[in-house]
């Protein structure tokens, strides 16, 4: 059986350490501040203990993977990936190591984005085990794990000069990688979680808005309805959801956010268990992390075919 550990939107407050006057030559950063003094200071303001919690239960559950979604800052500073890398350190050296993608805070603007920041900075953890079918630099990205399960991550979390769009777009030539990846030998017969910042639903079941959902979903989806097990894991909402499977999509879950206050959340996947593949939600409550295993969720099976 492999067990995958799937968390996200840590959002690490910026520390006044490290951010620079040159950090704010930049409309969106000035107003991400004001959010961030108004709003998110409060809500993420135990990220550090309770990501810290989260790694030490993932330590004891020994899971085969640890995959984060994005948005591991708040302003997506120089700084704040910095300390970021460093706090997320502890998920790379477990036994499962981590599995990363860049979210829109973590590409908040083009300096960030330009000077490749997030990428200098996290690609010691890039890694894909079917390089042939990266196509766009880094991504997509496939991890295969024992003989029944995979993860391919896919990058769309791209910086808008316009501040009132944090919506994600996978480019056209990663599509191609997806394509390459999804048709490959390799992935025959496995469950594949598709990793990405954004997604396609609001946590009521509709489209999620252009403005913040992830643009090109449809593109997206009519090819991986194409392979029988893949399943689209997400962050970018602050609430946990899951869509079942319908004639138009495949399985969509998304995993909240790990630290907002009150709603802190995950999910494990386990995946060739001997009563089927399931997914647990895992909720932060009382100082650690627990899976809530009378509320799993059955999940499709592409194993044994
Ligand atoms: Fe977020
Ligand atoms: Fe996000």
């Amino acid at each position: 059986m492999i067990r995958i550990l799937h968390f996200s939107d840590i959002h690490y407050l910026p520390h006044l350490g490290t951010l620079a006057l040159r950090d704010f030559f930049a409309l969106r950063r000035i107003a991400g501040w004001l959010n961030y003094a108004l709003f998110r200071r409060w809500r993420f303001a135990a990220s550090d203990a309770i990501v810290d919690a989260l790694a030490a239960w993932s330590a004891k559950e020994a899971f085969d993977a640890n995959l984060f979604t994005g948005d591991a800052t708040s302003l997506g500073t120089p700084g704040e990936i910095e300390l970021a890398r460093k706090k997320l350190d502890v998920f790379a050296h477990l036994p499962g190591g981590l599995l990363v993608i860049p979210g829109n805070h973590d590409r908040y603007v083009l300096d960030t984005s330009a000077g490749n920041r997030f990428d200098a900075t996290f690609s010691d953890l890039y890694r894909s085990d079917l390089p042939e079918t990266q196509t766009d630099g880094h991504w997509p990205q496939v991890r295969l794990f024992g003989s029944s399960a995979a993860i391919l991550l896919l990058h769309g979390a791209l910086p808008h000069r316009n501040i009132l769009f944090s919506s994600g777009s996978i480019p056209e030539v990663q599509l191609a990688g997806l394509d390459a990846a999804l048709s490959h030998a390799s992935l025959r017969n496995r469950t594949v979680l598709i990793a990405a910042h954004h997604g396609p639903f609001s946590s009521d079941g509709r489209h999620d808005s252009i403005f913040h959902g992830l643009d090109d979903s449809d593109a997206v989806f009519a090819r991986l309805r194409r392979h029988p097990g893949a399943i689209f894991v997400h962050g970018h909402i602050h609430q946990r959801f899951y869509h079942p499977a319908t004639n138009s999509h495949i399985p969509v879950f998304c995993a909240g956010s790990a630290t907002f206050a009150g709603r802190e959340s995950a999910w494990v996947f386990e995946i060739d268990h001997p009563t089927g593949n399931r997914a647990i939600p895992a909720d932060f409550t009382s100082g650690g992390w627990v899976a809530r295993y009378e509320n799993s969720v059955p999940l499709p099976c592409n194993t044994k075919l």
